[in-house]
């Protein structure tokens, strides 16, 4: 490995640019191949086999492109293959629970932080245990949203109706007394303003993302792998199993920048 090539970055669809976000901003030389599984998406109601199945070809079509490192931005896919790919693999690689767990510890002021994810990520337990290895005294209330990725992915993120699913969706979580709330799907910091108006102004919103590239920016430094500041702009690539004007759409508003996107065909 060397410190030139890129970096691989999977999700099921778009909901990875907001962790390719933080990466640009906090780690601007550093370049980027994108996959997103948008066909395919949302996995988070899909079984554990076939989110394994899936996230394992984004992996297997990541290696031609022989990368330094790779973060694995879908929570759902995070939940369930992380700690056995860690296991198999010499390639560093990130997941975005730990580093989500971590932030929402050091922002809450109560110990009473709310969860919220798909049904996998929600039924794993995945954050749950995170948050429990750092502290096992705190106090947790999770809540799946199986609703919440198709508004991303339909593009539907300026309607009453996501306004209405969010508000009702997230009623639960109001008697929870949390100060703090983990975003745990990548799709969700899409939706922040909407879900910040549901649970009001008092409660801290964790956009694992910003983390994760800070723990992306530690484990480069480790394996000395941080990309050298040149003259020229990083160029990035972005593929996606699914309709690449769509993708195009939402990466062009999200990242500010215009994205030329390829398609990826799982095999
Ligand atoms: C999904 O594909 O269902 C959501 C992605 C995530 O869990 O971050």
């Amino acid at each position: 490995m060397n410190r030139q090539q890129a970096i691989g970055i999977i999700d099921s669809g778009v909901g990875g640019l907001t962790v390719a976000r933080e990466i640009f901003q906090q780690l601007p030389n550093e370049k980027l191949v994108y996959v997103g599984d948008n066909a395919r998406c949302p996995y988070g109601s899909r079984s554990a086999d076939e989110i394994r199945a899936f996230t394992y070809q984004m992996i297997r079509f990541l290696e031609q492109f022989s990368i330094k490192a790779l973060v694995i931005a879908c929570n759902t896919a995070a939940a369930v293959v992380l700690e056995e790919l860690v296991g198999q693999s010499d390639l560093p690689i990130i997941g975005v629970i730990e580093p989500g767990a971590r932030a929402a510890i050091s922002a809450s002021r109560s110990g009473r932080i709310g969860i919220i994810g798909t049904e996998t990520t929600v039924r794993t337990q995945a954050y749950v245990r995170a948050l429990r290895r750092i502290n096992p005294d705190l106090y947790f209330a999770s809540l799946a949203c199986p609703a919440f990725v198709p508004l991303v992915e339909g593009q539907l993120l300026e309607t009453e109706e996501a306004h209405q699913i969010v508000t009702e969706s997230l009623e639960p979580l109001k008697r929870e007394g949390i100060d703090t709330l983990i975003l745990g799907c990548t799709h969700y910091p899409l939706l922040a303003p909407l879900i910040q108006d549901a649970m009001g102004n008092d409660i801290t919103l964790i956009n694992s993302g910003e983390e994760t590239a800070l723990g992306l920016s530690n484990l480069l430094a480790i394996h000395d792998l941080h990309a050298a500041s040149g003259s020229v702009e990083p160029t990035h690539r972005f593929f996606t199993s699914g309709d690449p004007q769509v993708f195009k759409e939402i990466g062009d508003q999200w990242l500010n920048r215009k994205l030329f996107v390829e398609r990826f065909l799982p095999e």
